[in-house]
């Protein structure tokens, strides 16, 4: 990937909350056609450092580049203006209004809510989500909701796209749709970055995996040349024992979901606690 152009280079990056330094120094490239795990422990910073990209927080000190050019980010109106998308956790529905009417929100010029129906359907298909765009949000799924809130991003052009912890609120089969969804837009083109601390996903979803450890970048590399070991040890700062059967541990291509009823803490140590309660 090292030699494509970056969607997103952030370089440098520190933000800081009174005494506490929730980004501190970090690099971070987000490539097109590619689904990228940003990988840490809870308050490694991991949704800050989005944040940043989404308009939310601006950085103390660094830089941002989309596509190699420099770019200030002030609002979630200019993440928008750049293609930037994010799903964040807590979703911003409005509960009486319906999809449609919630997707077009806030959109400048005369409101048209039979074209904005026709673009939603298209963009359901392409991608393969389920929306009916004349439903109201009290009467939907948190994973319908959250499927407004992708479809959404999508609508107003976003092809940088952030998901906070997507997985929380799902239940396995939609876990497993929502995965196919952001493979489609991988594949079309599109920059994903998750948000988890669930090693399994990591595995089963991305191409790329970023590790933050304390607000500090730890290092980036392709999944398929990494391990759950690997990982937890950068996540936690020292090596852990997994405790992964050898035919787990042994090859990658083992199938993921076994590997999570496998893991089990051999030690008691507080970080172990914190990785394994999100394995
Ligand atoms: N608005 C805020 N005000 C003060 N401190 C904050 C704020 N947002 C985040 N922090 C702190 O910054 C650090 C990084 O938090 P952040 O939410 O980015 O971590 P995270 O990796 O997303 O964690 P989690 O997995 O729990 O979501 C934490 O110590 C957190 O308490
Ligand atoms: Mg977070």
């Amino acid at each position: 990937m090292d030699n494509k152009i970056a969607a997103v280079t952030m370089r440098n990056i520190t933000k800081r909350f009174g005494p506490t330094l929730a980004n501190d120094k970090v690099w971070l490239n987000i490539y097109r056609g590619e689904i990228l795990a940003l990988l840490g422990e809870n308050g490694s910073g991991k949704t800050t450092l989005m944040n940043m990209l989404s308009g939310i927080y601006f950085p103390d000190e660094g830089e941002i580049a989309i596509d190699g050019k420099p770019v200030v980010i002030r609002s979630p109106k200019d993440a928008f203006d750049l293609g930037i998308g994010m799903i964040h956790q807590h979703f911003k529905l409005v509960d009486v209004l319906s999809a449609a009417e919630n997707i077009v929100l806030g959109l400048p010029g005369k409101l048209d809510l039979k074209a904005a129906t026709a673009k939603i359907r298209e963009i359901c298909s392409a991608y393969g989500f389920e929306v009916d765009p004349a439903q109201k949000i009290y009467d939907m799924s948190v994973s319908q909701k959250q499927t407004v809130e992708i479809v959404k991003v999508l609508y107003r052009g976003a092809d940088i796209l952030i998901l906070d912890e997507p997985t929380a609120v799902l239940t396995p089969q939609e876990t497993d749709k929502l995965f196919a969804v952001l493979r489609n837009m991988r594949d079309d083109g599109k920059a994903v970055v998750i948000i988890t601390h669930k090693m399994h996903e990591v595995e089963a979803l991305s191409d790329r995996v970023a590790i933050l450890r304390r607000g500090q970048f730890i290092g980036d590399m392709p999944t398929k040349t990494t391990n759950a070991q690997e990982m937890t040890n950068m996540m936690v700062g020292h090596p852990v024992e997994l405790n992964i059967p050898a035919k787990f541990s042994a090859s990658r291509a083992s199938p993921a979901p076994a590997r999570r009823s496998c893991w089990r803490p051999s030690r008691g140590s507080s970080p172990w606690k914190r990785a394994a309660s999100s394995i």
